[in-house]
């Protein structure tokens, strides 16, 4: 669990010039410990798809995200992403698929144009890449509903695209995902009465393809308080179909990708038993700035609920700001990494970024879904740091960050979802948050580290000092590491955990 407070001071350790800091470190750890979060003094800009950038103290993009920028995994040719993206259109037939939106967007793109709160966690620069303080890198396809509803080239749309979190690192978390965003609207003002528009709505509901899926969605479509209808704006009628409208075409295509997965499975000769349980979806009430009713959808998959995403009647404020006052409907936002995973069976996130044919040339849109073949698993290098926080960690108003769990890439904290950090103030940062911890090891360790978490908190009562340890999983997709490399590589992450955060190791 995450243990909170709040931190009040955030002096600039690293805005200085680097000849600087040993002045500051050597006078006291503490102090060292609040950094902000400019990168290195010089160059002045940060170059994105030759398009310069200045950098101010918000900048906080690594040179190892810049690497990876403009890929464009979803949009290449038998990649499993692009594989799976086109199943997923294929069920939203007479929509507009919008794929090659650049990721740089404006703070007011991502967060305050969907009617984000100034002190919503996912603003957070532990949370978010920031180029400087009025642009950063997407961190979800949501960044451009409002744009695509005011351009209107279609009532139906859908947008996959290349999102950015500062997050965990493990087997399903990488710090570029992809994301598909959908919507569908109705114009009010092209029928004679709003009833005439609830009717239109309710035939194309009609119209919508029937499953057998079992359902489970236990709370009434809206209610007063956990999850309101937008009184002003729509009636309980036009609510509820909309909602309708809305499951029922995200059931379908669920129904699909999970069929398509079934016959890969039985197909690959791995069919297990567990897999002959009917396929079952349910409905969770869930908080979206940008919609309301809002739900999560959850598919139960091989034994487990499995979180897949967020949805809702787009709020019409949202609307109104897109100059599209007359149009009502519903939206989604999926993660297109998790689906992907599903479909063919692949074990590790990391893998979609890899250029290793080995990997690449399992998958041909042709020749249908297959599973992914394992052609290798090299050793995991476990390594642990164990450390005491910075003096005063535990004094009143400090904040630490530890031990939260990884958001999921369908309704993170990013976005709404289940909130997993409690608002806070955006301009200070807290004097240890884990996702620094995992970016230093990312940015070391690249694509050679496999997992990273929290093994052990506590507070050593006598020394009033808090330590915590956390396991490192070194290992390659493509390789086995030596020890003499890994250790080189772990000796680093703690030295750089001293510089950064005046921690102590033990
Ligand atoms: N943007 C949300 C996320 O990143 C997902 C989402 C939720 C998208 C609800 C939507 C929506 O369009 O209506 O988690």
């Amino acid at each position: 669990m995450a243990r909170v407070a709040r931190s009040s001071i955030g002096a600039s350790f690293w805005a200085l010039p680097s000849a600087l800091r040993p002045l500051l470190r050597s006078a006291s750890a503490v102090r060292v410990a609040r950094c902000t979060y400019s990168q290195e003094v010089s160059p002045p800009q940060l170059t994105i798809a030759d398009q310069d950038y200045p950098k101010d103290s918000w900048t906080n993009v690594p040179a190892s995200i810049l690497s990876q920028y403009g890929r464009s995994l979803h949009t290449e040719p038998n990649h499993p992403l692009s594989i799976t993206r086109k199943l997923i259109e294929s069920r939203f037939q007479n929509f507009r698929h919008h794929n090659d939106l650049p990721g740089v967007v404006t703070v007011h793109q991502n967060f305050d144009s969907l009617g984000f709160t100034p002190d919503h966690p996912g603003r957070n620069r532990t949370d978010t890449y920031y180029i400087n303080k009025d642009t950063l890198l997407r961190t979800h396809t949501s960044a451009h509903e409002v744009d695509i509803f005011h351009a209107n080239t279609s009532d139906g749309w859908t947008l996959s695209a290349d999102v950015y979190r500062r997050d965990a690192v493990d087997r399903s978390h990488y710090p570029i995902f992809h994301q598909m965003e959908g919507a569908l609207t109705w114009d009010r003002s092209q029928y004679a009465t709003p009833g005439a528009c609830t009717e239109a709505i309710r035939q194309s509901f009609n119209h919508l393809p029937k499953h057998d899926l079992v359902v489970e969605d236990p709370n009434p479509t809206f209610h007063p308080e956990r999850n309101p209808r937008q009184e002003s704006h729509h009636s309980a009628a036009e609510t509820e179909i909309i909602a309708a409208h809305l499951k029922r075409s995200l059931e379908d295509m669920v129904v699909t990708i999970f069929t398509a997965a079934d016959k890969a499975l039985a197909a690959s000769g791995q069919n297990a038993a567990e897999s002959k349980e009917p396929l079952k979806v349910r409905w969770v009430e869930a908080f979206f700035p940008h919609t309301s009713p809002s739900w999560e959808m959850e598919v139960w998959w091989r034994g487990t609920w499995l979180e897949v995403l967020g949805c809702g009647v787009i709020q019409q404020d949202l609307l109104i700001r897109a100059e599209q006052p007359n149009r009502i409907g519903w939206a989604f936002g999926l993660g297109l990494e998790r689906l992907a995973m599903l479909l063919f069976g692949i074990p590790d996130i990391r893998l979609f970024w890899s250029r290793d044919a080995r990997f690449l040339r399992q998958f041909d849109e042709e020749k249908g879904l297959r599973r992914f073949m394992p052609y290798s698993k090299h050793p995991a290098a476990p390594r642990d740091v164990a450390f005491w926080l910075p003096r005063g960690a535990e004094a009143e108003g400090e904040t630490v960050i530890a031990g939260t769990e990884a958001s999921t890439s369908s309704a993170p904290n990013a976005a709404g979802g289940r909130l997993a950090e409690p608002s806070v103030d955006t301009s200070t940062h807290p004097i240890f948050h884990e996702n620094d911890l995992m970016e230093i090891v990312r940015n070391i360790a690249g694509d050679g580290v496999e997992d990273v978490r929290l093994i052990d908190d506590f507070v050593h009562k006598k020394k009033g000092r808090r330590s915590l340890c956390y396991r490192i999983e070194y290992r390659s997709l493509e390789r086995t590491m030596t020890a003499e490399e890994v250790n080189g590589m772990h000796e680093k992450v703690c030295r750089e955990l001293v510089e950064k955060f005046g921690v102590e190791i033990r």
